[in-house]
């Protein structure tokens, strides 16, 4: 199949790439002609685990293209897929400039039949909308359709090959089949491809995204409570996870969800609920608990060094959202360090992915090349990514270079008793200290 991709965003680059994989002819759009350019020569401007290896392979057997002009990234286009940004607006909704925008430019240049593909998560309402704007000056006929991703951030690649359901909002028959024809190779271990109108598949996206936010911030609050009673999170994870109605994953405390995508998304449904006249009081609650855990530490520190941080310095591990990403929005290492400053603490960081974009925004923290290195002379601790690399450390090692053997983790990487054993003061979340 011949398929366009417009925005090679993180989203648009991947979708290009697997399905340049599959066999496909894939032409990736984007209006940035420096990114285009970097791409054109074979450099990919996102960290993604895996995604190197098919991208080189299908620049390589000719599959996967880049080009500035939409003109001729549809050219016999079968399929476009618009994998466009939806920044926040400052109410909270997604704003929708950027999809309008191209759907109004493709109107007048389709030249066959093609089928739209919304893949960026838009508001109910969005196919329809994306469709007048085509219709207004459309020759040819088309079909818009839904098809939200599922794809996290560090295993996009495995998500987008094998995933647990694809998600398809349309009417048409026509469209239909091309979709099957579509994710037919991506599907065959028996995964639903599941069929629904436009507005339900993009209301699917915001419910699993907001369900997801909801199931962690459960567990952060139980966490929080658990170390009121004297419980531990941990077995009271393993205790109701076994559940199949609950479920096993999601279900980790810690410092709080970040991301590009949670707190953008159960935003905008609280948003969509609004503006539909509804009060969906869980979400507002995610959004508040959330926003609390995501300092939940800092009381803590401040107690530890009785209530003067001035003059102290904190090393911090971990300033990605999460693991296997350089990706630093909305991840709580931020709003934690810029809380250190203020108090007049100096901070000394270590990520392995992450450091560049956070030098552009703090230009000022000690950056170091190893986990260790931070901890050089340092008073104290604090986690906030889980990198595999963290949680076997050397704690010999980690006593001697700290001046002070505490930690304070917002990820629970280490067990008590070892913490106990190797004479450290440790605080976690949702468990004794
Ligand atoms: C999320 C969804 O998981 C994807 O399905 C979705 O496609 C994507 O958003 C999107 O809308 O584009 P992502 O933001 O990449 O993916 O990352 P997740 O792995 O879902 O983690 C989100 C946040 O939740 C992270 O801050 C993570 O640390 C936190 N988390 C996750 C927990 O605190 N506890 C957990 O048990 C799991």
């Amino acid at each position: 199949m011949k398929i366009a991709v417009v925005g090679t965003g993180y989203v648009g680059l991947v979708t290009g790439t697997c399905f340049a994989e599959t066999g496909n002819q894939v032409t990736c759009v984007d209006i940035d002609e420096k990114k285009v350019a970097r791409l054109q020569q074979g450099e990919i401007p996102i960290y993604e685990p895996g995604l190197d290896v098919l991208f080189d392979r299908n620049i390589a057997e000719g599959r996967l293209n880049f080009t500035t002009s939409l003109v001729e990234g549809i050219q016999g286009a079968e399929v476009i897929f618009l994998a466009l940004p939806t920044p926040p607006g400052e109410d909270g909704s997604a704003d929708l400039k950027y999809i309008l925008g191209v759907a109004k430019d493709l109107g007048p240049i389709l030249s066959q039949y093609a089928v739209i593909i919304d893949k960026s998560t838009v508001p109910v309402g969005t196919a329809e909308k994306v469709r007048e704007a085509i219709a207004a000056a459309a020759q040819v006929d088309f079909d818009v359709v839904s098809n939200p991703e599922f794809l996290r951030e560090g295993v996009a690649v495995e998500d987008f090959m094998k995933p647990d359901r694809v998600v398809v909002g349309t009417q048409s028959e026509k469209a239909k089949k091309v979709m099957e024809k579509l994710y037919a190779p991506l599907v065959r271990q028996g995964n639903p491809v599941i069929f629904m109108d436009e507005r339900s598949a993009e209301m699917t996206k915001y419910a699993a995204n907001s369900f997801l936010a909801l199931k962690i911030t459960f567990m952060n609050e139980i966490a929080n409570l658990c170390e009121k009673v004297g419980a531990n999170v941990d077995d009271i994870r393993r205790g109701i996870g076994t559940d199949s109605r609950i479920g096993k994953r999601f279900l980790f405390a810690g410092i709080g969800y970040g991301g590009s995508c949670f707190p953008k998304d159960v935003q905008a449904l609280a948003k969509t609920s609004i503006d539909y006249g509804y009060d969906f009081r869980t979400l507002t609650s995610v959004m508040a608990v959330n926003q609390d855990q995501k300092k939940r530490l800092i009381p803590l520190v401040e107690s530890y060094f009785e209530g003067n941080l001035q003059g102290k310095t904190i090393a911090v591990w971990g300033l990605a959202f999460k693991p296997y990403t350089d990706d630093i929005r909305e991840a709580p290492a931020l709003e934690n360090i810029k809380a250190l400053l203020e108090a007049g603490a100096t901070v000394t960081v270590y990520d392995p992915e992450a450091m560049d974009n956070v030098k552009r925004l703090l230009p000022d923290l000690t950056y170091c090349h190893t986990a260790y290195a931070a901890l050089d002379d340092a008073d104290a601790l604090m986690i906030f990514t889980e990198w595999p690399q963290f949680r076997t450390p050397d704690f010999d090692k980690m006593g001697k270079l700290l001046k002070n053997k505490v930690v304070f983790d917002g990820r629970n990487l280490y067990e008590l008793p070892t913490m106990k054993e190797q004479g450290f003061t440790y605080y976690s979340i949702g468990r004794e200290t």
